[in-house]
């Protein structure tokens, strides 16, 4: 497909994205092609056709942005360049320019709540008080008792404020002391990343992910959080964060003057705006997403359910009807422990993960697959002394190099990959699992095949048809229907006369006209007859 032709799917009135499926590249574990263990730009490029195979219509990319790496790339110390370790602008050029021949859109991931501290910005604020780029940062005096300036605690455990000796002042950060956060109060702030918006958007970004984005500007009074609990610096981290009320630090409404700003930037270039947007509620989610500010945003919930009927009903019914096309689905990040661990383990959770895969996949809104979700691929084991990610309970394991191949490097690459792990099986590698029809990989295809060429939905309002409230979870929508059987046992469900399974999991079967079974954790999709 020409550059063109990817501009002319975009002819009809919907934004390009709806009824997509995306992906999520980690892009250090992704593809090594230079065998330095880092993936990189160029590795991502030599696997464009393995994306396009799995029928994924966009890629998100995690930064790339030259970094000290203390929080794996999250920290960016330049927004216009690209880490020497990932490539250079070339690399990242063609790799937009090969993606877009293959008809592929590519979403990068945008840092804006915090910068490096090795930042040009960063350094100059350190120079004093007076310095041009101090008001880039949140800078407060201390409070009376001479500690922080208030009480907010950093959402990776302890105060989200450090000490500037020099100034006797301190700077406020949500994450690692080396992350400091940019004051979005300051025009100057919003008008640098106007131009790193273009800068991305001229070298042909489709949209961006935003990083953080419930959070960016702050309570200009700089409150206290009201104190919900017991605060332990030496506990874990979220029972940290859950001792305040997040009422000041984070979710604060004028975040969205950004996001119409920027909004308005990406709709001149047909971009998509998403958000990283966690907020647990859906109407907060649906605050957070206004109709004119980002396009989407992320509900996280799915993430943090177990395999239980009622946790996934509501997971799944709360946020269709406020926020319908503004969702992004997904069952797993870099952030979080794979599904299959999370739902059991083995083909069990592998089996559940795939049914929760069916269940987003005709419901409004964008799913994202996390590479190695369509391996079935559960969490890899990182031992104690190779874990690398700077948090308590580290990411490490949903992190580790996707396995492409049996054998040492495991076709990511031919030096040691950066982050140490046991070896993956050679079932669970894409070499044996490609053109297998009974690979996990086949049913992933599949599924995405299926709905690329499902009839357009978007009119079509959710009915959730499981009334009786029994372990099989099933919603119509327009001519099409979804089921799926959460528990052991055998379940019927039954269709209109006449209509067809487009898609299912292994153990469906037909048990007459209009009548299908579903054994442990079957999905299916079928359609009425038109
Ligand atoms: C987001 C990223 C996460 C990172 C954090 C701080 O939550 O997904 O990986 O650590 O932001 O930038
Ligand atoms: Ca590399």
């Amino acid at each position: 497909m020409s550059e063109t032709s990817v501009a002319e799917v975009g002819v009809d009135t919907r934004p390009w994205w709806y009824g997509t499926f995306g992906y999520q590249v980690y892009l250090r574990s992704f593809a090594d092609s230079n065998g330095d263990g880092i993936g990189d730009l160029a590795g991502i490029r030599g696997r464009l056709d393995y994306l396009v195979d799995l029928c994924v219509d966009f890629v998100w990319i995690t930064p790339f942005y030259p970094s000290p790496m203390a929080d794996w790339g999250y920290d960016v110390a330049d927004y216009c360049e690209v880490d020497p370790r990932f490539g250079t602008l070339d690399d990242f050029e063609a790799l937009v320019a090969a993606a877009h021949r293959r008809g592929l859109r590519i979403i990068i991931d945008l840092v804006p709540n915090h910068s490096s501290d090795a930042h040009p910005w960063f350094a100059d604020a350190l120079t004093g008080p007076d310095s041009e780029h101090r008001d880039y940062y949140i800078w407060a005096d201390p409070g009376p008792d001479g500690g922080p300036p208030n009480n907010w605690v950093g959402y990776f455990g302890g105060p989200a404020w450090t000490l500037d000796p020099a100034s006797g002042q301190y700077y406020m950060h949500l994450f690692l002391p080396e992350q400091p956060d940019l004051n979005w109060r300051n025009p100057k702030v919003l008008e640098e990343f106007d131009r790193i918006l273009r800068f991305w958007l001229d070298r042909g970004v489709d949209g961006f992910r935003i990083d953080v984005a419930g959070a960016l500007v702050k309570d200009d009074l700089l409150r206290s959080n009201p104190q919900v609990g017991p605060w332990d610096p030496a506990a874990g981290r979220f029972e940290q964060w859950l001792a305040f009320e997040h009422l000041h630090d984070v979710f604060q409404p004028e975040s969205h003057e950004v996001f119409r700003r920027w909004r308005a930037i990406c709709d001149e270039y047909g971009a998509y705006l998403l958000g990283e947007t966690y907020h647990r509620e859906p109407q907060g989610l649906a605050d957070l997403v206004p109709g004119d500010g980002m396009h989407g945003g992320f509900w996280f919930e799915p993430m943090h359910i177990a395999w239980d009927v009622d946790e996934l009903r509501r997971a799944l019914v709360g946020p269709v009807e406020l926020l319908g096309e503004r969702l992004l689905w997904a069952s797993g990040s870099h952030d979080h422990e794979r599904s299959p661990s999370r739902f059991g383990g083995g083909d069990e959770g592998r089996g559940r993960a795939l049914a929760l895969n069916v269940l987003f996949a005709c419901l409004p809104g964008v799913p994202i697959l996390y590479q190695g979700e369509e391996l079935g691929l559960v969490d890899g084991r990182v031992p104690p002394e190779s874990m690398l990610d700077p948090v308590d309970n580290g990411r490490d394991g949903c992190r580790t190099p996707m396995p492409w191949e049996p054998g040492p490097g495991g076709g990511f690459t031919t030096g040691e990959a950066w982050l140490h792990s046991d070896p993956r099986s050679e079932c669970e590698t894409a070499l044996a699992q490609v053109g297998d029809p009974d690979s996990w990989h086949s049913r992933y295809t599949d599924l995405l095949t299926v709905r690329r060429a499902l009839p357009d939905l978007f009119d079509e309002p959710v009915v959730w048809t499981d009334g009786d409230h029994g372990p099989v979870i099933s919603y119509r929508r327009g001519p099409v229907g979804v089921a799926a059987n959460t528990s052991f046992d055998r379940h019927q469900v039954e269709v209109p006369a006449g209509s067809s399974v487009v898609y299912a999991t292994p153990g469906v079967e037909f048990a007459g006209a209009g009548q299908l079974v579903l054994t442990a954790h079957d999905a299916v999709i079928w359609a009425a007859p038109s």
